[in-house]
């Protein structure tokens, strides 16, 4: 078996120069050689090979051992695809599970690096641009989409059970629109979404009552709550998640529960590194900045910019932003201006094992790792999914 980073060096493949869908069609067909989707692949990623390396199709077939931190799953218990897969948080936790990525889709070429460099697959490009046909057959969708809003105005059920197009139409333009389209293309029996808590709030709330009747109108029973990731690790990190189960494969007997939080114990001092590099200690002038800011907003009776952490407690969310000035977050040090987290402490307190490699620059890194997902969180939810999916005997498991 030939090690997938030496066939990359082999094929002379510099991951920089081949973040595009032809390198995407060539790793998922090596990826899933050993099912049924690497037909989804198979020509475009022979195109591929031809067009940079020609007389060399016969790569394709080559048996490939993973040498990434995360390779898939020698035997899978149930196939899966990653819509707006970022650097792969939600993929980590459903792989841990015994799952098998099928497919995957993200359009930022620095977190596609990271992607690949842990899983050894580069997700395809632009999801409004990827026809529904061209995506294999799995058992679970997951996607945690960004939030937008919908141009309709408080549109009612009943109004939309009047209307000639359904809910579906109605989402037209946005990217959960891309969402439900693959769903009614592929009838997976379950799926998960992720966002931001206030997708419930977002537009006096048409936009969630939208999102929810569109997958009730494509045939899934949704349940959807708030979780906090804290109970998980050291972050206050609240989100939405909504699971759907196939009504005609399901019957309505699904007897699905979000995870009991488990008691909360984590401490942001457990994931602190030992030396950090000095360069993430604020320097006079930030800091003068930050304290002068939140002085002023308390004299107008705001809430306080900054957040200097409890090392015994939990810290706030972590945005995509963190990278500007690291303020939500800030570590206190004896004599010293507060630090920032270091990117490995940002992917600690996602809870990403230490061997997740980080290939970017920081900024990305922090950009990357505030737009994921607490993975422990996210597999525990995805454990009570998958109970579910095992319970109908896998009958409509591909
Ligand atoms: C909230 S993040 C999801 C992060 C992911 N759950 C993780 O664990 O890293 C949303 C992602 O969707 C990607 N995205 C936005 N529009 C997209 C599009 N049209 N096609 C593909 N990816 C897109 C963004 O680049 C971003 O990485």
């Amino acid at each position: 078996m030939t090690k997938y980073s030496d066939i990359k060096k082999a094929l002379d493949i510099n991951i920089d120069k081949h973040l595009n869908d032809g390198f995407a069609n060539l790793s998922h067909y090596w990826q899933n050689q050993e099912n049924g989707a690497s037909q989804y692949f198979k020509l475009r990623a022979e195109e591929y090979l031809d067009e940079f390396k020609p007389g060399v199709e016969d790569q394709l077939y080559i048996s490939l051992k993973y040498d990434v931190p995360f390779p898939p799953p020698a035997k899978a218990k149930f196939k899966f695809i990653d819509l707006f897969a970022g650097i792969g948080g939600i993929r980590l936790a459903y792989q841990n599970l015994g799952g098998k990525c099928v497919f995957t889709s993200e359009w930022n070429n620095f977190a596609k690096k990271t992607y690949e460099a842990n899983f050894g697959e580069v997700p395809f490009g632009d999801i409004t641009q990827i026809k529904e046909t061209n995506i294999p057959d799995h058992d679970i969708l997951l996607a945690g989409f960004p939030c937008q809003p919908f141009s309709i105005a408080g549109v009612s059920k009943k109004n939309a059970l009047g209307r000639k197009h359904g809910f579906l139409d109605e989402t037209q333009g946005t990217l959960f629109f891309d969402i439900a389209r693959i769903l009614k293309h592929k009838r997976p029996p379950v799926f998960m979404l992720e966002n931001v808590k206030n997708l419930r709030s977002h537009d006096k709330g048409n936009t969630f009552k939208v999102i929810q009747s569109t997958l009730d109108e494509l045939g899934y029973n949704v349940h959807a709550e708030v979780l906090d990731g804290k109970y998980y690790v050291p972050q206050h990190r609240e989100r939405i998640i909504i699971v759907g189960f196939r009504r005609d494969i399901f019957n309505n007997q699904e007897t699905f529960k979000f995870p009991k939080y488990p008691v909360q114990k984590a401490k942001i001092k457990d994931i602190l590194m030992e030396d950090p590099d000095g360069k993430y200690t604020l320097s006079d002038k930030l800091w003068n900045y930050l304290q002068d800011y939140a002085n002023k907003h308390k004299a107008k009776g705001n809430g306080f910019g900054f957040g200097l952490t409890d090392l015994n407690g939990v810290s706030r969310t972590m945005s995509a932003r963190y990278y500007k000035d690291g303020a939500e977050i800030l570590i206190p040090q004896d004599g010293l201006n507060p630090r920032r987290l270091t990117p490995r402490e940002c992917a600690r307190l996602q809870g990403f094992p230490d061997k997740f490699i980080i290939p970017v620059s920081d900024n990305q890194a922090y950009r990357q790792f505030g737009n994921s997902v607490t993975v422990p969180l996210i597999q525990a939810v995805a454990g009570e999914l998958i109970k579910e999916l095992l319970k109908i005997n896998g009958k409509h498991i591909k």
